[in-house]
């Protein structure tokens, strides 16, 4: 929510943000904005509803130059989105800007009591009021800028990212975090500030994650200063980023959508890399096997995670459960958080998070760790806050994910699941040797079997047309395709803004079923496992309704094949191992009919891919 960039050096620091910028457009999209000290010591700052290409438009004409610089691209919550409620925000004096990701919970009263002091706003965020604040404090103090901000956020409540410049200190962005990432990339005489490493991984490879609660003196020819809101230094802990430029671009494809779902053959080839050995025979996920005890010991494990992630944890249930025979609870990580959890040192919580930095899985780990339990986090983005919060994890290793549809990191989290689940069977021995090879050999030929369902584009994407103007859609499975019905509801949901609901299909007959007409078709998932002739039943109970069908069936199906008016056949698996393979095809239907409908795929409207908000 929210993309932060800065700047500092000899380069071009308008287009360093710029670009930065538009790698940092999926944490929204409502607005941007950029603020350049002049070497003349001028603060310029300009700001565009949208895109940032509009705020590219706004700018040709302006006087661009610059020693350092910050941009935002904005993810409203406080203020609708407008011109005045964009960012950077400057204090009334206009000596000082700020850009800021996260939610200030007491602007409120800051506002009120800067209000007293003569302070007037120009716009509804709670940035402003702390951008005032500083400026309130260093004017009051009269110390230097640094020292304002660490009075300041000692007054805040919330979450927050930020990066404040100054009129006359041209080289110099202070930063600071709490809850919002900030990373630093350390150049050569230069500094780059963002809210990830993609804006800078093409100009340097060394960075330094930002901790909670730490604040950053980035100056150019001067050491990286960091110091905790107590003003104690800080240990500079540099990393070497192991992302590359290829990664970030769209390599041929219309969208990074399309890119990512066809990644997907090398991506799970990535996520079970050095994983599955032994030519199938054993699964070693080295978070696990290292708290195995852990493992073995735990009287339950509760999944906490959101959206897809939390589609995933749904399938994390049925995978552990069944192969592990340990209860396995899913909550949605903003109930779990406010639901007064019964936990103790006997409980594991697992935490799902493509971008490891949604705020409410967040603080459900935190709430699990407070309370004893052991947390184990599932996560993509190296070095995000999940990761760094848990106790121990697994990163799926799908490379970056920038459509905010996610796609491949979906498959990536049930691939890392389905591994976790047999690295705990093989020890505690709830599964058969013959069980884990039979598994393990089928899990190294997935990355092939994807490439086999991607074949389906084409298919897929003229059926498309048939339902691009459907106005609802049912999404049905049982057992493990019913959290891909859920999945695949969600995807066509968040991009094609069609209505879509998923549905154990058995629970059909209790309401859904009075939504049956010929205007309204169904996705039904019915892979050859155990519930197949159940799920024929309810095929035939839509039928007889008058609902058109598209059925996802194994290869060789003759008996759905017959009933439904579309099939899909992938390739037959065993059952724990179909979601991969079935979710794909859904994945690519709700491509096209966006597409078709002309809709932004990579940047649907309202949304956000990392959500840091409440
Ligand atoms: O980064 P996370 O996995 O924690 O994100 C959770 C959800 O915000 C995310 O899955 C969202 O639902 C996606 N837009 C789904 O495509």
């Amino acid at each position: 929510m929210c993309g932060i960039v800065g700047y500092v050096g000899d380069g071009n620091v308008y287009d360093i943000l710029i670009k930065g910028l538009h790698r940092l457009e999926y944490r929204g999209y409502d607005s941007a904005g950029i603020a350049l000290v002049t070497p003349e010591g001028k603060l310029n700052v300009y700001k565009a509803m949208g895109k940032v290409s509009n705020l590219e438009g706004f700018c040709k004409e302006k006087d661009l130059s610059g020693k350092a610089g910050i941009a935002h691209t904005r993810w409203a919550t406080h203020g609708e989105p407008s011109d005045c409620n964009a960012h950077p925000h400057y204090s009334e004096d206009g000596n000082l800007a700020i850009v800021h990701n996260g939610t200030i919970e007491n602007y409120k009263v800051l506002k009120d009591a800067l209000a007293q002091h003569g302070c007037t706003f120009h716009s509804e965020t709670d940035t402003e009021v702390l951008v005032q604040l500083i400026e309130y404090i260093k004017l009051k103090n009269n110390c230097e800028l640094v020292d304002a901000v660490r009075e300041a956020l000692k007054q805040v409540v919330g979450a927050y990212a930020i990066a404040v410049i100054e009129k006359n200190n041209p080289d110099r962005i202070i930063a600071a975090r709490k809850s919002s990432p900030l990373v630093i990339g350390i150049g050569d005489n230069e500094y780059f500030l963002a809210s990830d490493a993609t804006p800078f991984v093409e100009y340097t490879k060394e960075c330094v994650y930002l901790k909670e609660e730490e604040l950053a003196v980035i100056e150019k020819g001067e050491p990286l200063k960091i110091l905790t809101l107590e003003n104690q230094e800080s240990k500079i802990d540099v990393t070497t980023l192991q992302m590359s430029i290829s990664q970030l671009e769209k390599g041929g494809y219309p969208h990074f959508m399309l890119k990512e779902i066809f990644e997907q053959p090398n991506t799970l080839l990535d996520c079970i890399r050095g994983r599955v050995v032994a030519g199938g025979k054993h699964v070693v996920l080295n978070g696990v096997i290292d708290n195995i005890d852990k493992f073995l010991k735990a009287k339950r494990i509760v999944i906490v995670a959101c959206g897809t992630s939390w589609h995933a944890a749904l399938l994390g249930k049925y995978l552990i459960q069944g192969m592990c025979r340990i209860p396995v609870e899913v909550e949605y990580a903003s109930e779990f958080r406010y639901s007064d959890p019964v936990l103790d040192e006997q409980d594991i919580v697992i935490a799902i998070s493509q971008s490891g930095e949604t705020a409410d899985t967040l603080a459900a780990i935190q709430i699990a760790r407070k309370m004893g339990a052991f947390v184990y986090g599932i996560s993509n983005v190296v070095g995000s806050s999940i990761p760094r919060e848990t106790d121990s994890g697994t990163y799926i290793h799908v490379g970056p994910e920038i459509g905010v549809a996610s796609t491949k990191a979906f498959t990536g989290q049930v691939m890392v699941l389905t591994m976790l689940a047999i690295s705990i069977a093989q020890v505690k021995e709830t599964l058969s040797k013959e069980q884990i090879e039979e598994l393990g050999k089928h899990i190294l030929k997935i990355p092939k079997t994807v490439e086999k369902v991607l074949k389906l584009a084409d298919k897929i994407e003229r059926l498309s047309l048939i339902y691009t103007y459907a106005r609802n859609f049912l999404y049905l499975g049982r057992g493990y395709s019913y959290p891909v019905a859920l999945e695949g509801a969600l995807k066509l949901k968040e991009i094609s803004y069609i209505h879509a609901e998923g549905y154990p299909a058995a629970e059909m007959k209790h309401g859904p079923i009075a939504l049956i007409d010929a205007e309204m078709p169904s996705v039904i998932i019915a892979p050859n496992d155990h519930l197949y002739e159940k799920i024929v039943s309810n095929v035939q109970q839509v039928k007889a309704r008058g609902g058109s069908i598209i059925a996802i069936v194994t290869e060789g199906d003759t008996v759905i094949r017959n009933i439904a008016d579309h099939v899909l056949e992938v390739p037959d698996m065993p059952e724990c191992l179909t979601p991969i393979i079935t979710s794909i095809p859904l994945q690519l239907l709700s491509y096209y009919i966006a597409i078709n409908k002309g809709k932004d795929v990579d940047m649907p409207r309202n949304l956000a891919k990392s959500v840091t908000v409440e």
